[in-house]
């Protein structure tokens, strides 16, 4: 969606994947979905350094509202978990240089069971949504026909821009109806969404995050044109920091959403998180390599019969990113190839280990390399052509 929003994948915090739809604010204060919640991500994402990072948009996720309308029909938050109301809270993020992200579903009723937006109430939502200021907008679909979400989901587009405020827009769109084409028009949505939801919900296991990658690099030859600045697929939330994921799948993860050109946006609890999992998350090599301006989806670009994967991300300044991950299940394996084999061409290049902070010289794409990759984790390298070698040749 042309807006000027989002020209590189969002970055924040969402609170789906780690609160989901906790609302027992009365025995669990400190995990409910409330305001409390939000200031207090609000506020790590600030003092923790987050924000400095790229970590913009705090974004609330299913169950903030009353289980009605107000008399004029609009939504409002739950009175008792949100006492300041929403409008409130976009303040308080905005006075730290935060956005505010907010969900509605297009439909009867949310996927959790709280007031959805019908065709017309759609006008409504989003002037109410503009009205608090928000920013950002995940539209999901629960609860709707094919027919309904046809309609909704490009005038929800059109209600928010005739808003004057601009409010990035996430569709959930194409995971309810397959993510793939025909069913799903890429084109059609990149003009009227900033990204969207092509597949399953994340849950926290390992497990589910493969289920995910297998799913978009199956589909890559559809996925990956259809993204860029603008419009992003969205493969879900950042699990790292909660307990399904190891430090090498994490490691993993931050890694290959990278290679994606992903959302970059954690559920997790920023109050807990250990140094381990935060030092991975604020990893500046990753966060450039994904945030990189030129904004093209990686893809697979080699299945070992050794049960290694290679994908590769083209980047800006003739640079770009490999991930070799190891599905393998028994010990760290030694993997041998050479640049020319992952189809580099004719130059000298550096290879930036991104999690070792090291660096490997590759003389020519005939130098053979040898990496070790641990179980269910990932090497990652960006890798530059040496200005030198450029020099020499011109
Ligand atoms: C389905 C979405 O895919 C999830 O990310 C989350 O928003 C839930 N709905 C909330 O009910």
């Amino acid at each position: 969606l042309d807006n000027g929003l989002m020209r590189t994948p969002p970055m924040g915090w969402m609170s789906w994947g780690r609160f989901r739809c906790n609302t027992d604010c009365r025995n669990d204060p400190k995990n409910c979905i409330s305001e409390a919640l939000f200031v207090d991500m609000a506020d790590r994402l600030v003092e923790d350094g987050w924000l400095k990072l790229g970590y913009k948009y705090l974004i609330i996720d299913d169950c903030w509202s009353f289980m009605s309308r107000d008399n004029k029909g609009r939504l409002m938050p739950d009175p008792i978990r949100f006492p300041n109301g929403i409008h409130k809270l976009a303040h308080y993020a905005h006075d730290r240089k935060l956005k505010l992200g907010i969900h509605a579903n297009m439909g009867k009723q949310t996927c959790a069971g709280y007031p959805g937006t019908m065709l017309d109430q759609i006008e409504t939502d989003a002037q109410t949504f503009a009205d608090w200021e928000v920013d950002m907008l995940k539209f999901d679909g629960c609860y709707s026909n094919v027919n309904e979400q046809q309609k909704g989901f490009p005038l929800m587009s059109k209600a928010l821009n005739a808003t004057g405020r601009p409010i990035a827009y996430s569709c959930s769109w194409p995971m309810y109806r397959g993510g793939l084409p025909p069913s799903v028009n890429y084109s059609f949505l990149g003009e009227i969404c900033n990204l969207w939801r092509n597949y399953d919900d994340i849950e926290d296991s390992w497990e589910s995050v493969m289920r995910i990658v297998d799913w978009f690099f199956q589909n890559q030859a559809d996925l990956q044109s259809v993204s860029g600045p603008g419009h992003w697929n969205d493969p879900d939330m950042l699990i790292i920091g909660n307990f399904g994921l190891n430090m090498e799948q994490s490691q993993a993860q931050m890694a290959l959403w990278a290679i994606m050109a992903a959302p970059l946006i954690m559920s997790n609890d920023l109050r807990t998180l250990t140094g381990e999992a935060r030092s991975i998350l604020q990893n500046k090599a990753v966060i450039a390599i994904n945030q990189d301006p030129l904004g093209i989806q990686g893809r697979r670009i080699l299945q070992d019969e050794g049960h290694i994967e290679v994908f590769w991300r083209p980047l800006s300044k003739s640079a770009s990113a490999l991930v070799f991950l190891s599905r393998r299940t028994d010990m760290p394996y030694r993997y041998h190839s050479t640049l020319s084999l992952l189809n580099y061409t004719s130059s000298s290049y550096t290879a930036y280990d991104v999690f070792k902070d090291e660096t490997v010289s590759l003389p020519s794409v005939n130098t053979h390399f040898t990496i070790t990759i641990n179980p269910s984790g990932v090497v990652m390298w960006y890798v530059y052509p040496d200005k030198s070698f450029e020099a020499k040749c011109t």
